[in-house]
């Protein structure tokens, strides 16, 4: 039982997963992202359902005044088991040079900046817990750099290399760290990615790799219970994750370059 579980990205995808999945098993949660209406929505059901107090924080996590006043109240979160899952984030199907510095930008600081920023201001006081887990989505991307998706994989390589450190300096302490890394999902994230007036056309090979939402949420709440550095769900992701991993990076670059693009660069 947590006493307090944040979740941002809670309104759609594995954000929303979560929160159906915890709202029994803790006494305090809160859901942040921008959709505000179906937060609200999501709160009052859980609430009803669960005996739960939901609070809803509405917030653009690419807005630094924003996350300033949500940090802000993270800050005055304390109790004796404390969870924290940075999970929103966006993707941008495409090649970089035609990409939207807006869109990058706004990429840096939902899937970097945000969990830094929230990780940091919740330190003091999971320091002072009983028990405190953080769980940082990341991505399969994360060991891959990957054309047509570079600043995608590049943040989500920052996420897991964060959570690694995180969890050296924090060892000593009550505080577990896990990296979740899923491969292809079936969630709002390939609508978000695709830029307008883009086709859906999708990498042959990739749709073996499809796993389930379910899965991404109990394994990544398993690998976290068990402090597992990183997570990667399904038996077919973890092979991969391995391969990727071992692999030497001449050959990683040469099944990245041979790989059908999404989009060839144009003049
Ligand atoms: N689906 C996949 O295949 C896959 C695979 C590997 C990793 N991931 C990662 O999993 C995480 C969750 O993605 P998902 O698949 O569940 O996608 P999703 O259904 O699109 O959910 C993304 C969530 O992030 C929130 N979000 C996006 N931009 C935001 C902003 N500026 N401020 C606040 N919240 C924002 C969205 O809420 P609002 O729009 O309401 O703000 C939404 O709740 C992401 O970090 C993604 O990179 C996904």
């Amino acid at each position: 039982m947590y006493s307090t579980v944040v979740i941002t990205g809670a309104s759609s995808g594995f954000g929303e997963a979560f929160a159906q999945h915890l709202a029994a098993k803790c006494e305090h949660m809160v859901l942040i992202a921008r959709s505000e209406d179906k937060l609200r929505t999501m709160a009052a059901d859980l609430s009803n359902r669960c005996n739960t107090q939901v609070e809803v924080i509405p917030c653009d996590l690419s807005d630094a005044q924003a996350r300033a006043a949500l940090t802000e109240r993270l800050q005055q979160i304390n109790g004796s088991k404390l969870l924290l899952i940075n999970n929103a984030g966006l993707g941008d199907y495409g090649e970089f040079c035609s990409s939207s510095p807006t869109t990058n930008r706004m990429l840096m600081e939902v899937n970097m900046t945000a969990p830094v920023e929230l990780t940091r201001a919740m330190l003091p006081a999971m320091l002072q817990a009983e028990t405190a887990h953080i769980i940082n989505i990341a991505s399969l991307a994360a060991d891959l750099a990957i054309p047509d998706f570079a600043m995608y994989a590049a943040s989500k390589a920052f996420v897991a290399s964060f959570s690694e450190a995180l969890r050296l300096e924090l060892a000593k302490t009550n505080i577990h760290v896990t990296a979740v890394c899923p491969g292809p999902v079936h969630t709002n994230f390939g609508e978000v990615a695709r830029r307008t007036g883009k086709s859906k056309k999708e990498v042959p090979f990739r749709k073996w790799f499809y796993t389930t939402i379910p899965c991404v949420v109990e394994s990544a709440l398993s690998a976290v219970q068990k402090n597992k550095p990183r997570c990667y769900p399904s038996f077919k992701i973890r092979l991969a994750g391995l391969f990727v991993r071992n692999a030497p990076l001449w050959l990683l670059r040469m099944i990245m370059g041979t790989r059908p693009r999404r989009a060839v660069p144009t003049t």
